[in-house]
């Protein structure tokens, strides 16, 4: 039956057997390797069907394999290879070599997909759960290519080992020699070629990528449409992460909000003229709106139609009964015009305080200084993005660049 599957995935297998991902668990170990093998090959396929968009042809095939295939979606997928008589070699660093058991030496693929996946704290929500290959539908990524492990030595010390990607040559290389370049990156502990897989030790950091930092990273938005002090307060006091600020960040923030309040009222009172514009035949009172329920001061409610070469709000509504779109876009592109890169910048100094406050140092700046490292030293790396920095908790935050992939996932 499966010569069957095979011939009719054919195509999709070449496909896949250029690019091998994995899953494992020691749950698999003692099962058949014929089975192993099927499960294999349908984690592939899932995979890259779902990487373009299609669906795993579970239809339009033979009803005896169809029922076999929905039964192994189930199953957990399996990435790693387990190939024979092919070439083992191993190199660690004295110190790694001595910490590692038995158990690795005797069969270093097994040992290390065995062991517990990397904790993606908060970033978690967002991947598949690494439970059933059925997942890979929702969701292509392969959550167990990266281990955390706890070395049974004294220290218990504590290395990541990924599996690196066939299609990912150079990664181990540009990893060494970024670390070697001064770049803050995890430094290679050893590498392992075992089974037809690859697999890079680094150096563990103790930390959070940028996406798993604490959610309140996330609402760290600069208020741009606060305009009233007392909203100012009541909103941001009521907010979990404000009141993880410091009373200085806190007295910082307000007087940076301060600073940009008539650019945020420019542009606040120039949208809330659309939006009055638009709603004129509404049956509340449109000044009032206007005026009390967003608490605008009046001299910043007429700066602001002046700004736009109108005398009151009347004059705004004529001219958008005359053409609307004329008129809005000629106040849209006023407020870009006056306030975007102004706002921009009260928003990074908005973030910097946040930054610097919460984790002790600037991701921003600190960011923008690795790229910069980076260029100068000639090392590319493909993809800045936050899952590829991590910060390192203790006393002296640290942030490191990891993930010397060349291919963006
Ligand atoms: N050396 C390390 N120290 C601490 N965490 C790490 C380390 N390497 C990887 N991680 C964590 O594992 C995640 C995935 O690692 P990464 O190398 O970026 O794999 P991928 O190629 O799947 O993106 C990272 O986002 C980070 O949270
Ligand atoms: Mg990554």
């Amino acid at each position: 039956m499966f010569l069957k599957m095979k011939e009719l995935w054919y195509n999709k297998e070449k496909k896949a057997a250029s690019k091998i991902i994995k899953m494992t668990d020691k749950e698999h170990s003692n099962e058949d390797p014929q089975k192993r093998e099927k499960v294999r090959r349908l984690s592939n396929l899932a995979y890259w069907a779902s990487k373009t968009g299609e669906q795993i042809p579970v239809e339009n095939i033979y009803e005896e394999t169809r029922v076999e295939i929905e039964t192994l979606l189930k199953e957990q997928p399996i990435f790693y290879n387990e190939e024979k008589d092919v070439t083992q070699r191993i190199e660690l660093e004295a110190e790694i070599s001595k910490s590692m058991p038995k158990e690795f030496y005797d069969n270093p693929t097994r040992w290390i997909e065995s062991q517990p996946n990397i904790n993606r704290k908060y970033e978690e929500g967002y991947l598949p759960q690494g439970e059933s290959i059925a997942e890979f539908q929702e969701m292509p990524y392969d959550i167990s290519k990266v281990k955390i492990v706890t070395l049974p030595d004294k220290k218990a010390r504590k290395v990541v080992i990924k599996r690196i990607d066939p299609q990912e040559k150079t990664e181990i290389s540009r990893a060494r020699k970024a670390y070697e370049a001064g770049i803050p990156t995890p430094k290679i502990l050893g590498t392992i070629m075992d089974q037809g897989n690859t697999y890079a030790i680094f150096e563990h950091i103790d930390g959070h990528n940028l996406n798993s930092l604490p959610q309140e990273r996330h609402f760290m938005h600069a208020p741009r449409t606060i305009t009233d002090k007392l909203l100012f307060q009541q909103t941001l006091l009521s907010s979990k992460y404000w009141q993880k600020l410091s009373a200085q960040a806190q007295k910082k923030l307000e007087k940076l909000w301060r600073k940009y309040l008539p650019d945020i009222l420019f542009k606040e009172i120039s949208l809330s003229f659309i939006r009055q514009a638009i709603r004129k035949d509404a049956y509340y009172n449109r000044e009032q709106f206007l005026f009390d329920d967003n608490g605008y001061p009046t001299e910043a409610v007429q700066e602001t139609l002046k700004l736009h070469g109108y005398e009151t709000l009347d004059d705004v509504f004529a001219a958008y009964d005359q053409d609307a779109q004329k008129c809005e876009n000629k106040i849209t592109r006023k407020i870009k015009e006056k306030t975007e890169k102004i706002l921009k910048i009260f928003e990074e100094d908005w973030n910097e305080i946040c930054e610097k406050d919460l984790f002790g140092i600037s991701l921003t700046e600190e960011t923008f200084r690795l790229k910069k490292l980076c260029e100068q030293k000639g090392i590319h790396h493909k993809d800045f993005a936050n899952r590829n920095l991590v910060l390192s908790s203790g006393k002296k935050p640290k942030l490191y660049l990891i993930d010397w992939e060349e291919n963006i996932q």
